[in-house]
């Protein structure tokens, strides 16, 4: 927790000097981890407090925590940003404004860091939270079963603890910037109103992406795509390319365990599918986000192509003959529908195109001026049609050709290396979970860190999914890489896989941990990543002699302190 000091209205400078200090002031305290904005120095009036608090897994919550807190500055409360790990439910009664952004991850679960405060909360043991104002923002995707359900969990326990809502929830899809903002707006008048803050201050406007970022989601830059490699030899099941960008004189910066945002667009073929199912030629003019365009032009940047919204199942009148068993696509809905739509009103019911997040597997430091890519191509046939993933197969077929892709950074500040150089570091990261590790490696390479490195790898086949294999065995030959243990899980009759050779290496794993490790996860989140934190907990009870409880709070306990860290999919 930092704070950011507002130079107050009776210091002795002038509106212009003292205008240009905060402004300096701001953006030195913006560049640090976590935000307290506003506090007055010695003599200036009184600010209403404000907690900020959120949960996130891919650093969402957070920027729009920071960016909740200057808003909240500008309007006259004292703001402190909280990651939820940094809080218990005891300390709540302490907090009397509070405003709780929290994304959803799993199957309707909170953040990783969110979650011993959300089962507090839940489980009976919190105190009486009847002297807290609140509101909730929760960031999810309605592409996800259980949308926003960890926003709705806090929300439903604050109130059930007897805090106050001030303003209802707002319930954010992938299109977060705008809901986020007409919530905070509305929440900080609330609070304002309620605790006399605000009065005079309240003249700015928010912006949902910061201010210091000149290239953000809303404004990609678009990059040089320098390099598409496939990095599985002939005969693999598996089609992984590494992707490289030119980021030169684009100012954008990255550190590792940061994601890389792009923006795809989609197929020819498909694009061309969809025209003639209209019975249009493409050519015909439509609305787009960026005002009116051709519609092949509109279909091929602007809009989503896959799973249908239901606006479009309900304006081509076909919700019953397309839905189960398998989730159909947009052509599918268009070649079922018995009459079809002008193209206007048919592009009016489709969802905007969306970035796709990749880990970044490069270290700045080992590549000035790129970024790199790991990305596995998704292909597979649905109702007896071969798809292709979007965003996986414009970097893998046409990116290259077309020259640049629209591209930001999403900084994750919950996924770093060691802060401590000289920490001992254990890696799970199979398949394109092998992306944040390289960049890892090369940074622990880049800055002469002593710590050791343990990664765990695993794919199909050694002989055509090893990837990376050249870099990493240079790196275990200069001594960068520790140990490297390798799971294929097809080169045998039965599968072997990453957690297989934890459990293996047991005792030398826990011996790391003993040492100060962080131990980090990367990949498939739906069965790898959780199988890697049944065997972690294997580990620790085998190795560490200890019941499953105590496995269980030693575990948590490296999540608290942020050893053990997870970027899944
Ligand atoms: C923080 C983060 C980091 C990530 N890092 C990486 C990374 O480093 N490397 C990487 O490759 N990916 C990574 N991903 C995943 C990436 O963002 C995309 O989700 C992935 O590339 C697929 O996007 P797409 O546009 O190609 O596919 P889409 O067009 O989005 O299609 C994917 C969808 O297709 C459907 N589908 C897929 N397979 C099948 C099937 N067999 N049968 C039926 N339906 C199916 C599913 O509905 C699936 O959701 C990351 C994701 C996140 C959130
Ligand atoms: N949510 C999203 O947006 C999104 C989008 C794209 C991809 N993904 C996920 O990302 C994953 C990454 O794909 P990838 O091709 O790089 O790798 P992957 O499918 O995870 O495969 C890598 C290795 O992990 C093995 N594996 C399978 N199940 C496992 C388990 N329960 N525990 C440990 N290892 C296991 C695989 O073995 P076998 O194959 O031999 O079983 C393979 O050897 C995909 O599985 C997909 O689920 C998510
Ligand atoms: C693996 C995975 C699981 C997710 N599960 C859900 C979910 O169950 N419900 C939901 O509404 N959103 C879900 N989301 C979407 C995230 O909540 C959403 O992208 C959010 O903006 C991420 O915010 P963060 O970066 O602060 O973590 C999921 C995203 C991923 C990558």
């Amino acid at each position: 927790m930092s704070t950011v000091p507002l130079i107050p209205e009776t210091a002795p400078f002038t509106a212009e000097q003292r205008a240009w200090l905060n402004g300096f002031l701001a953006g030195i305290f913006s560049r640090s981890a976590a935000s307290n904005v506003g506090r007055p120095l010695a003599d200036a009036p009184v600010l209403a407090p404000l907690t900020i608090l959120y949960g996130t897994q891919t650093g969402t919550a957070e920027s729009l925590a920071k960016q909740a807190a200057k808003e909240a500055g500008k309007r006259g409360f004292a703001a402190t940003v909280l990651d939820m790990a940094e809080v218990s439910a005891d300390q709540l009664p302490n907090h009397a404004n509070l405003l709780l952004i929290t994304s959803t991850y799993g199957e309707g679960e909170p953040p990783d860091a969110a979650k011993p405060l959300h089962s507090a909360l839940s489980n009976g043991s919190a105190p009486s939270l009847s002297s807290l104002r609140y509101s909730v923002c929760a960031l999810g995707d309605t592409n996800y079963t259980l949308f926003c359900q960890a926003g709705k969990d806090f929300d439903a326990h604050l109130e059930k603890l007897g805090a106050t809502r001030i303003t209802p929830r707002t319930d954010c899809d992938v299109d977060y910037e705008e809901p986020f903002t007409v919530w905070l707006d509305t929440a900080l008048s609330a609070l304002g109103s309620a605790s006399g803050a605000g009065a005079s201050l309240a003249t700015s406007t928010t912006s949902a992406e910061p201010a210091v970022e000149s290239y953000s989601k809303k404004n990609p830059y678009s990059a040089p795509v320098l390099t598409v490699r496939n990095l599985n030899a002939p005969g693999s099941a598996k089609e992984v390319n590494h992707v490289e960008f030119d980021l030169t004189g684009s100012g954008l910066v990255y550190e590792a365990g940061d994601a890389l945002g792009v923006i795809p667009q989609n197929c020819a073929d498909l694009v061309s599918a969809v025209i003639q199912a209209l019975g249009c030629d493409g050519e015909e003019a439509v609305p787009t986000p960026v005002g009116e365009l051709p519609l092949r032009t509109a279909l091929t940047q602007h809009y989503d192509l896959g799973k249908p919204a239901p606006a479009l199942l309900e304006l081509l009148n076909v919700a019953g003959s397309v839905s189960a068993p398998t989730t159909p696509h947009v052509l599918d809905a268009l070649l079922a529908a018995a009459t079809k739509p002008a193209p206007g009103a048919f592009v009016g019911a489709l969802k905007k195109i969306q970035p796709r997040l990749y880990s970044i597997s490069s270290s700045p430091k080992a590549h000035p001026d790129q970024v790199h890519l790991t990305v596995g191509a998704v292909r597979y046939e649905l109702n007896g049609l071969p798809r292709k993933g979007v965003c996986s197969t414009f970097l893998a077929e046409r990116a290259l050709a077309h020259g640049t892709a629209a591209v930001y950074v999403h900084s994750n500040k919950a996924f770093r290396p060691p802060a401590d150089p000289t920490a001992p570091m254990i890696m799970v990261g199979p398949g394109t979970g092998i992306a944040p590790f390289r960049a890892f490696l090369e940074e622990r390479a880049a800055t002469a860190a002593p710590g050791k490195n343990w990664l765990f790898f695993g794919d199909q086949r050694a002989s055509t999914d090893f990837l990376y294999r050249d870099e990493l065995t240079a790196l275990q030959a200069s001594g960068v890489l520790t140990r490297l243990d390798l799971a294929f899980s097809r080169d045998q009759k039965e599968k072997i896989y990453v957690q297989n050779r934890m459990l293996e290496n047991a005792a030398e794993l826990y011996a790391w941990l003993e040492a100060g490790a962080c131990f980090y996860v990367c990949g498939d989140a739906s069965r790898m990543a959780k199988d890697v934190d049944v065997a972690l907990h294997q580990v620790v009870e085998l190795a560490g002699k200890k019941s499953p409880e105590e496995a269980a709070a030693y575990i948590q306990s490296l999540k608290t302190t942020k050893r053990y860290q997870r970027d899944v999919y």
